[in-house]
């Protein structure tokens, strides 16, 4: 399994305590009760068997989309075509082509996790809009990121971070702000990330991959955090590291 798809994989008991059940349960009552869903990043396709483990969806079709191959196949291996009584469809494809090749089709809800500060708000509202009437947008990072015990490089190597997400690749640190500019509302709530010691199953690997992932990402920006980096891998060695991360969960009108 690709780093990708085990840290995905990891992350699944973290976002089913992270997630904000009001916003959930309003999303569950705008649905029909066979739905047609488009999951756009869909990675490893844990939110289906999410919401089908939880009685959220009974029925109908997911389309699971994402344009990183191996996380995909890891959720496809996993599924199959089935999940309860819910079809579900793969394909490896960027979400923008796929919603814009699907014009013709209409679903009843765009999904993406962890998804919708990857992206540029006003042009996913845009192209999402044309398939679905509403997104389910959970765990959309809301700008703050912080790390405990206190490292005297934490403010330059957490603005780096930030910095890489608004000037390095699409979406931003202002996710979440983002999306509810672009998009009428419906529900929203708080759904942070906080890890802490001692570590339950899976939160190592959720850890060992956001460092790698900020250490990576500070790099491009030109700032070397390896320094920094490595104190907090020996401060996770030592079952030392907090960790904390604010996010929000969002239902959206998209027309
Ligand atoms: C942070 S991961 C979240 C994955 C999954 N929703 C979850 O919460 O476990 C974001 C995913 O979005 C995918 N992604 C980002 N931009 C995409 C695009 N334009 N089209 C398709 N997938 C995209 C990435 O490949 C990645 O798997």
């Amino acid at each position: 399994m690709s780093d990708h798809a085990a840290y995905l994989d990891a992350k699944r008991a973290l976002d089913d305590r992270s997630l904000d059940r009001e916003v959930l349960d309003r999303f569950a009552a705008e649905l029909p009760p066979a739905p047609t869903i488009l999951e756009v990043g869909a990675g490893t396709a844990t939110m289906v068997e999410r919401l089908v483990d939880w009685g959220v969806i009974e029925g109908g079709r997911w389309v699971a989309v994402d344009a990183h191959e191996a996380a995909l196949a890891a959720g496809e291996a996993r599924i199959g075509d089935a999940c309860g009584d819910v079809g579900v469809e793969f394909h490896a494809a960027d979400a923008f082509e796929f919603a814009a090749a699907a014009a013709d089709d209409r679903f009843d809800a765009v999904v993406g996790c962890a998804f919708f500060d990857v992206v540029d708000a006003a042009p996913a509202v845009d192209a999402f809009a044309d398939v679905a009437p509403m997104a389910y947008a959970p765990i959309t990072y809301d700008g703050e990121t912080r790390f405990a015990p206190a490292d005297p490089d934490d403010d330059a190597v957490l603005d780096g971070y930030h910095r890489h997400m608004r000037e390095f690749r699409p979406g931003g640190p202002d996710g979440a702000t983002a999306l509810a500019r672009e998009a009428a509302v419906i529900a929203e709530g708080a759904s942070p990330w906080v890890i802490e010691p001692p570590y339950e199953s899976g939160e190592r690997t959720v850890l060992s991959h956001l460092l790698d992932t900020v250490e990576g990402a500070v790099g491009e920006t030109g700032l070397d955090a390896s320094g920094w980096a490595e104190r907090r891998r020996e401060a996770l060695d030592d079952g030392q590291l907090r960790y904390e991360a604010a996010n929000r969960d969002l239902l959206v009108h998209l027309d």
